[in-house]
């Protein structure tokens, strides 16, 4: 009978430079589907309610610990000795804890918090010292098993014979172990190896000498451990993540007509019924209704959508946007840090930036907001139901009071007072028979009679 679930505190190992990334950004902090690469094994960790959750860090220290601030307990190792000496670091951390470790990389954002409480699950139920989660995939470190399938010990491509680099279970690095075992055995550890490194591995050939059991669990979907270390990588990781997405929303009830051609960051939240056309980039904290429609080639980056809003084809919301309830957004409009309430239009050609427009009103063709006077940024106020016609010029900071009406064409300076018609364009004049005087467009000027 399995015994009762042990407290996890969290090591995550994140000082490593990552220079094959070829970056002067620490490599956990590449983006990856919108986030920051560490956030993946952060999350998947935060997933198992750990006690404490200690990141070490090294590289880029300040600004790593500057991004998960509040998220981990950071302690640092100034110098790369090696995985063991990294989790040596973590230990003043510990001081006292009495439950089990979990070991994981800050490169690995494709492993699932399951797969990690199927390793707790598996420690308590065999009552095993160490449970090792291995996988068939391109790593330094190569299982060993004896001939009862027993876990012998972990040996590193440069360590290992022929005969060992040809075994395919590798070690994907993610260990649980007894926190106590964990110390022991680790203070015996040196770097008398091929690379001069604290192996981490190396405790799993103490622990399986002194009589003790080490279990490995191996992954079945071998891509969870993907290390990213290199762009190449990065890219595959970035695939893997937004495929995951895509399939969270449709099982949610969201059509995704084409999801290779749509692109899906991994925090957004999409409404039921609501249907993605091809082509379209999802973005940021962005979160969207139920049965809105996005056409064609949209961008929308951290924004908020309501129900029943219809965007595009080729539009642009960029970050800060509220688009209340049915709010259409058609071919050609960029939307920025504006709030549109419900059931606001802007079909076409039209750019709205730092705007709170009121409910129901309607920009036309063409109407731009005039937000940015060349030093600071300024608010327009459009009020409910108001009327701004095609090719305005809203020159910000400026009101529009509901129900009033921009001509088209009008370059709005002042605030328009409630039900009045703002007009400001030149009076259209008409010259009689300036046509025939010029000459026709195509025609020859010497039929026309025009003087050259
Ligand atoms: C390590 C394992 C290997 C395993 C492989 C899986 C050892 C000795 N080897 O190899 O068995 O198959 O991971 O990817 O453990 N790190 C630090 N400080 C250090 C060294 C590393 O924080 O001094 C961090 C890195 O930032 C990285 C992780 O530990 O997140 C793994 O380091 P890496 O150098 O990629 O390990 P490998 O040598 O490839």
């Amino acid at each position: 009978m399995a015994g009762q679930s042990r407290e996890i505190a969290v090591v995550l190992l994140a000082a490593g430079k990552g220079a094959r990334m070829k970056s002067s950004v620490a490599k956990v902090l590449h983006p990856i589907a919108g986030r920051p690469m560490l956030a993946y094994p952060l999350s998947a960790a935060e997933g198992l309610e750990p006690a404490c959750l200690i990141a070490v860090v090294g590289h880029d220290a300040e600004v790593v610990e500057a991004t998960f601030s509040g998220r981990a307990t950071f302690v640092r190792q100034e110098e790369a000795l090696g995985t063991g000496d990294a989790v040596l670091r973590a230990r003043s951390a510990l001081d006292g804890f009495r439950g089990d470790v979990l070991i994981l990389y800050g490169d690995t954002p494709l492993l699932r918090t399951e797969t990690l409480r199927r390793m707790s699950e598996v420690k308590l139920a065999t009552r095993a010292d160490l449970v090792l989660l291995t996988a068939v995939v391109d790593v330094r470190g190569i299982i060993l098993r004896d001939g009862d399938g027993r876990v012998l010990r972990v040996v590193e491509a440069p360590d290992a014979s022929p005969e060992e680099l040809a075994i395919e279970e590798r070690n994907t690095g993610v260990y649980l172990i007894d926190a106590d075992l964990l110390w022991k055995t680790l203070a015996g550890v040196d770097n008398r190896n091929e690379q001069g490194e604290v192996y981490l591995t190396d405790i799993v050939e103490r622990v399986a000498n002194e009589g003790r059991r080490v279990e490995a669990i191996q992954l079945e979907d071998a891509e969870e451990a993907l290390g990213v270390d290199t762009r190449v990588l990065l890219a595959q990781a970035e695939a893997a993540l937004r495929r995951r997405t895509l399939n969270r929303l449709m099982s949610d009830g969201v059509t995704i007509v084409d999801p290779a051609t749509t692109y899906v960051d991994s925090d957004v939240e999409i409404g039921q019924d609501t249907t993605i056309e091809p082509g379209c980039v999802i973005q940021g904290d962005t979160r969207i209704g139920c049965r809105a429609h996005l056409k064609p080639h949209c961008t929308i980056e951290s924004s908020e959508l309501g129900d029943d809003v219809v965007i595009g084809p080729s539009a642009h919301l960029r970050p800060g946007c509220r688009l209340g309830r049915g709010v259409r957004i058609g071919n050609f409009v960029e939307v920025k840090n504006s709030t549109l309430g419900e059931g606001v239009k802007a079909d076409h050609l039209s750019y709205i930036g730092d705007a709170d427009v009121g409910a129901g009103a309607s920009l036309g063709c063409g109407s731009i907001v005039v937000n940015y006077d060349g030093i600071a940024k300024h608010r327009t106020v459009v009020g409910e139901r108001a009327f701004i016609g095609c090719n305005a010029n809203l020159v910000a900071p400026l009101t529009i009071a509901p129900d009033s009406f921009v001509a088209a064409g009008t370059t709005v300076t002042k605030d328009v007072p409630r039900d009045a018609l703002a007009v400001g364009r030149p009076k259209q004049r008409h010259i009689e028979g300036w046509v025939s005087r010029r000459g026709r467009v195509g025609g020859s000027p010497e039929k026309s009679g025009r003087k050259r």
